[in-house]
């Protein structure tokens, strides 16, 4: 045994215990004749003394310590002369009697403390390096408590947790498949799974009628804050459910964690919000909802008063940012040039100041009376001090995600985008299909195998583009934390479906037979959903990105810069995998 107690735990109570402790020298300071030693471990930090008058030759050893040594040493519990009240160990240190050094340690490359003076670039190279600080190790003791309660609450619903294969085959209609080449099957290759999405379907089909998984998903797409490469679902499907049972089952999942993890009651059903009243009045799919600033359409008041960038306008939309009226020009010439930044393409905004005394001041007032600016003000309801901002587009709904854009960031500048408030909303009656002009057809707005709406799949011959599936997302602060659907479950309506996403009954075949074919097998119907765990991990720790909950993530060039991956092959690989390589010169 190296230890007899970890670095957490020794309190006033312990004081005169002989205790052994192993970890890492977080620093030390020389103070007279006297050294003091932080020693680290998970579980927290505890002062060392060494006394130059007691044992010189022990201080003088304790004197070469470096930065992150790992010792070992045994001595007494002390009351501490100087309390430090920022650790539950401050009421008492450790009199060192022996000290053993078990390995020693370079000066590592940035200080692993809580205020470390390390860049992002260099803790991703020494990960393992960064992962010894609390602020990052706390991330990941959450995400491990995450996953322990998730399998509680499932498993006490009845779930089983199934694993399913990581090579699998590739299908299409989804982001970019990340792909391994088989050597035994020179030529071809395998595909990781985007998610266990046909998989769980087909557990259902073998009577596994509530399956689960903690299952790593791998999609070859664009990163962002909330996305990483390879990423981890709550992977989960039902067997005879309809969509009130998924959302009310998956309802109480969220419910329970919020509960048990951060201590937060949320009460009654979770507001469920159709897609294209969350477009209408929020330009999203997810909606941000711990604040107001609903967006109020105004082509009725605006258009036709001489204001040609109204007046030719598709959509002329707005919000009201409370008590804002006080933003100087300077500020509102920085809104507008934000939405104009070509990520956001707005041309331009309008904006208008309510007064003390009722009146509205606007950008535009040549061509408005007061009398019609009156009329705006009622639309939005807003009151002296308020500020309104408007976005305008010959496209609605591009139009509507500027302004969402706008929106957010209004939030973010007023602090409205509280981390320890939350807002959960379903999002639910999806478009089955959505429109790609890349790819010059319909695609599926989730996926090809969800459910459209009973009552419109008549609509399914003669107006694909109207028909709404049977598809939810969970929404929490303006984050999608989960999605999914009622299931297709019958051979005839799959195959219509590729056929109205532009597959050939043979391409249909070769790519999804093993699923349609399973089908003529007796479906039960089913349905489930995926929640992010990432997501909520890094929801529930106030993270600014998931990266900081995952072990060893990725760069946003997908690069792990630790492991210095992905790199190139050894000729000998690639001749074994019958692979040529052919990288375009630029
Ligand atoms: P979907 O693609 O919506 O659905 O994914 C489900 C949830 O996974 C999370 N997520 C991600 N998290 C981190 N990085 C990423 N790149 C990433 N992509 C998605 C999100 C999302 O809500 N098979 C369906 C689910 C189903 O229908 O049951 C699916 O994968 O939180």
């Amino acid at each position: 045994m190296y230890r007899t107690h970890t670095c957490g735990e020794l309190r006033i109570s312990d004081v005169n215990k002989q205790v052994t402790l192993a970890g890492w020298v977080q620093r030390s300071r020389k103070m007279g004749g006297m050294t003091f030693v932080d020693l680290r471990d998970r579980y927290g930090i505890t002062q060392l003394v060494f006394n130059e008058e007691v044992n010189a030759a022990l201080c003088e050893q304790a004197n070469k310590l470096g930065r992150e040594y790992v010792i070992q040493v045994e001595g007494t519990v002390n009351e501490r002369f100087s309390k430090n009240a920022n650790i539950p160990t401050g009421d008492i240190e450790i009199c060192v009697s022996e000290l053993k050094v078990l390995n020693s340690a370079l000066t590592p490359p940035f200080t692993i403390e809580d205020n470390t003076d390390g860049g992002d670039d260099i803790r991703m190279k020494y990960r393992y390096l960064d992962l010894r600080r609390q602020a990052v190790r706390k991330n990941l003791e959450l995400r491990h408590k995450m996953t322990i309660e998730v399998r509680k609450y499932l498993d006490e619903q009845g779930f089983i947790e199934v694993e399913t294969p990581v090579l699998v085959g590739s299908t299409p209609e989804g982001a970019r498949d990340f792909v391994v080449p088989s050597r035994m099957n020179p030529g071809q290759f395998y595909a990781l799974p985007q998610s266990p999405q046909t998989l769980k379907q087909l557990l259902m089909v073998s009577g596994f009628d509530r399956y689960f998984q903690i299952a790593k998903c791998f999609r070859d797409e664009d990163l962002r804050a909330d996305r990483q490469p390879e990423f981890t679902q709550i992977d989960c499907e039902m067997s005879f459910v309809e969509q009130d049972d998924v959302i009310n089952l998956f309802e109480g999942m969220a419910k329970y964690l919020f509960k048990v993890i951060r201590g937060v009651e949320l009460d009654g059903p979770f507001l469920r919000m159709p897609w294209a009243e969350a477009m209408k009045y929020y330009g999203s799919d997810k909606p941000d909802l711990r604040f107001g600033m609903k967006f109020v359409e105004l082509m009725d008041i605006l258009k036709g008063h001489g204001f040609s960038v109204f007046d030719n306008a598709a959509y002329i939309g707005g919000i009201c940012a409370e008590g804002a009226a006080h933003y100087t020009r300077k500020q509102l010439d920085a809104l507008t040039e934000y939405v104009k930044r070509p990520q956001i393409g707005a041309k331009g905004m309008v904006y208008a100041r309510v007064e003390a005394d009722g009146n509205v001041k606007s950008s535009v007032d040549k061509f408005y009376t007061q009398e019609v600016l009156q009329q705006m003000k009622e639309a939005f309801g807003a009151k002296p001090g308020d500020l309104i901002l408007i976005l305008s587009g010959d496209d609605a709904m591009k139009t509507r995600k500027q302004l969402c854009e706008l929106r957010l960031e209004m939030g973010n500048q007023l602090g409205l985008r509280d981390k320890n408030k939350f807002a959960l909303l379903w999002v639910v009656d999806f478009p089955m299909f959505e429109w790609s002009d890349e790819e010059n057809r319909l695609m599926a707005m989730h996926h090809p195998f969800t459910h459209p709406k009973d009552e419109d799949i008549p609509l399914l011959d003669t107006d694909p583009a109207a028909v709404r599936a049977d598809a939810y997302d969970m929404v929490c602060n303006g984050i999608e934390v989960g999605g999914g659907s009622i299931r297709i479950h019958d051979a005839q309506l799959q195959a219509k479906m590729f056929e109205i996403l532009g597959f050939t009954p043979e391409r249909a075949q070769e790519q999804f037979g093993f699923l349609m074919n399973a089908f003529k097998y007796g479906a039960p119907p089913h349905g489930g959903l995926a929640y992010g765990l990432d997501r909520w991990v890094s929801i529930f720790a106030g993270l600014d990105s998931i990266r900081d909950c995952i072990a060893f993530p990725k760069n946003n060039s997908g690069r792990d810069v630790m492991l210095d991956a992905p790199g190139y092959l050894d000729q000998k690989q690639l001749d074994e995998l019958c692979l040529k390589v052919d990288i375009p010169q630029e």
